[in-house]
């Protein structure tokens, strides 16, 4: 049975929920990207998640939740992360802190640490209501793919392996959220850019009194980052990324050669793709994985992007942070 697609009515969203208190799965919308939800203290249900994302069970899961005392329940709070969760939350953020014994290995991948997000997004936060349950959720695609931004791509790639899919448009942020470890201290470490930075996350604890620092560089504990998945986030036709695609590029590019530009260019045709029409950081993220998904159905033979200007700030970073890791599994079948 292929998977139903259901407008956010009253009805579908009590009968979503009482699917995933019986340990089911439903896409749902988020703010960032589609999640592949699960009752994430139901280690059934979570299992689920791996085998039909095809996710290695390496890669842990984030756990939704509806706001901070939800989120107490299931990790170790020291004050600068309470009050980073009082200044960003519901948004696109997610900590990482230590984990409560109730949350199952398997959401943390054997870690000690859960990753916990409280998201905006009025129809995930109605299914959280709901269902009373806080879910466990990555991105609705396959593993490796590029990440959903609507009910349709969920559908195109997840249809014959879930029953349940939870329209809600276009997700408005359009890149996943921000992963930042807090430790007791106020050290902060970025483990995955996106649209809030560290620099607006040290300005929150700052402005309640607590002091802090923003770490540079990879983990050096052996959790298993997104960071460290370099191969991620790709479309099937081989990418590389430009700064700026020049005329010269442009003119050399063949038909079977897509162009995705920044900004929209004056003279368009059947190989030119751009993620905002006039420029813009926020349009670009929003655009981001569908214009690299209708190139890559484009069956061009390869793809040509153009990079977010480098002084664009956090959205930028993640932009950047997401085409990089797609053009790391060139060729992939
Ligand atoms: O915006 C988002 O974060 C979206 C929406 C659905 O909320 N979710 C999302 O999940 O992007 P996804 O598929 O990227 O998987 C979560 C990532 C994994 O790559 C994993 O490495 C990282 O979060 N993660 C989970 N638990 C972690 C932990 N304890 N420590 C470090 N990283 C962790
Ligand atoms: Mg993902």
């Amino acid at each position: 049975m292929p998977a139903r697609v259901y407008a956010p009515t009253p009805r579908n969203l009590r009968l979503l929920a009482a699917a995933l208190q019986r340990g089911e799965l439903v896409a749902m919308p988020t703010e960032t990207v589609y999640g592949l939800a699960a009752h994430a203290l139901d280690t059934r249900a979570c299992r689920r998640i791996f085998t039909a994302k095809r996710r290695p069970d390496h890669d842990p899961l984030i756990v939704h939740i509806s706001d901070l005392r939800a989120a107490e329940a299931l990790a170790e709070f020291n004050e600068a992360a309470r009050v980073i969760a009082r200044h960003f939350w519901p948004g696109p953020l997610t900590l990482v802190l230590p984990k409560k014994k109730i949350v199952p290995g398997i959401v943390t991948s054997g870690q000690d640490t859960v990753a916990l997000r409280s998201p905006a997004h009025p129809l995930a936060r109605r299914l959280l209501k709901l269902s009373g349950l806080p879910l466990a959720a990555p991105s609705a695609n396959l593993f490796g793919y590029v990440s959903p931004t609507t009910a349709e791509h969920v559908r195109l790639g997840l249809g014959a392996r879930i029953k349940h899919i939870l329209d809600g448009g276009a997700c408005r942020v359009g890149v996943e959220s921000t992963i930042v470890s807090v430790s007791a201290s106020g050290e902060l470490r970025v483990l995955r850019p996106g649209a809030i930075s560290g620099s607006e996350l040290l300005a929150g604890l700052n402005r309640a009194g607590l002091k802090g620092r923003v770490m540079k560089g990879k983990s050096p504990s052996p959790v298993l980052s997104p960071g460290l998945l370099d191969q991620h986030y790709s479309p099937h036709t081989p990418l590389t990324i430009t700064p700026r695609i020049t005329a010269a590029q442009r003119s050399a590019a063949e038909a079977n050669t897509a162009l995705i530009f920044q900004r929209k260019p004056k003279n368009v045709g059947e190989n030119i793709f751009w993620f905002s029409a006039g420029g813009e950081l926020p349009e670009a993220a929003h655009n981001l994985y569908a214009e690299l998904r209708l190139a890559d159905a484009g069956k061009f033979a390869r793809m040509i992007v153009e990079g977010a200007p480098r002084s664009g700030g956090a959205l930028a970073a993640a932009i950047n942070d997401r085409l990089n890791r797609a053009a790391g599994k060139r060729g992939r079948k």
